[in-house]
């Protein structure tokens, strides 16, 4: 059985004799309401390591003033069964006041491009908030690898551009992202979606496959893909586009044409629900 652990103390206890045998720990960071993607990274360190550690904890620094922190899905029972179903050794589902001890918190920003452009335009403080928190975690529990998504495309080469400035001793795996049978990809905010909303937000995948077969064909001019792309995600008469776009990786620059490795980016609106997806062209 998986070991729930909410106190820094108690999970260092728990880790001391890792720590002191060098037995590899894999971290998953979360914000819970696990589903099948969050699995898929379970699994892949419960592969590589001897430990797996996956945290729980709703960042409120991530979150915008008029963003979804409070109705935010909090399902800790069911995620402590998906953890110990794909072999997780610890949850560490801390509260607030534990990874944020001081009264005005203390934060780690990556700064430049990377966290300029896609989603740092609407969630001006959203990157600030992962940074801090993802630090915060690699301090506490030390992993020898963490986990990511490549769903969060973003967040994966900022987090990278982080442990590189940083020198932070961890090992970042990114695992491809994990779609339902009809293409949409997987989130705990799909919960906030209506049947129609549902139904709709399909756009958003056949936009991306539509692009992925028009470079396979040799498309590479960005203008063109994008706004084919748009067209598509556009037949959805409730799609509200934040933004479409295909830039160079790994600095996200703007681009005219795909020269080398690009990733092509989204995110829309269906109601109040914002949704992200991408792929890499390349
Ligand atoms: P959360 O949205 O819970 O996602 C946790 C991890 O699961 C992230 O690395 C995310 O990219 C990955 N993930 C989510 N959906 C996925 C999918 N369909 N396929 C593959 N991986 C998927 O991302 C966060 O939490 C937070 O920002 C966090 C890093 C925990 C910091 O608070």
């Amino acid at each position: 059985m998986v070991k729930c652990i909410t106190t820094i103390e108690q999970l260092h206890a728990e880790l001391n004799q890792a720590y002191l045998d060098h037995k590899t720990i894999g971290l998953v960071p979360t914000m819970g309401a696990l589903h099948q993607g969050h699995a898929s990274l379970i699994q892949a360190s419960s592969k590589e390591n001897d430990i797996t550690v996956v945290s729980v904890f709703v960042n409120p620094t991530q979150f915008g003033p008029n963003e979804d922190f409070d109705k935010y899905p909090r399902t800790l029972e069911a995620d402590l069964k998906l953890a110990a179903n794909n072999n997780a050794t610890i949850v560490f589902a801390p509260d607030i006041d534990t990874l944020y001890p001081s009264k005005d918190p203390s934060y780690l920003e990556v700064l430049g491009n990377v966290s300029e452009v896609l989603c740092a335009k609407s969630r001006p403080i959203h990157f600030r908030g992962v940074c801090t928190i993802v630090a915060k975690l690699f301090n506490v529990v030390r992993p020898t690898r963490a986990y990511f998504g490549q769903k969060d495309a973003q967040q994966v080469l900022i987090i990278k551009r982080m442990v590189k400035d940083f020198f932070i001793p961890v090992e970042l795996r990114v695992m491809p992202i994990i779609r339902e049978q009809d293409g949409l990809a997987l989130s705990s905010r799909n919960k906030y979606l209506t049947n129609e909303q549902r139904t709709q937000a399909l756009v958003l995948s056949q936009s991306l496959k539509h692009v992925a077969n028009r470079f396979a064909q040799g498309e590479r001019n960005v203008k063109t893909l994008v706004s084919e792309a748009r067209k598509i995600i556009e037949q959805s008469p409730i799609a509200k586009i934040d933004y479409v776009e295909i830039l160079a990786l790994d600095e996200l620059e703007a681009i005219d044409t795909i020269e080398n490795k690009a990733l092509m980016a989204l995110a829309v609106y269906f109601g109040s629900t914002r949704l992200i997806d991408n792929i890499i062209l390349e």
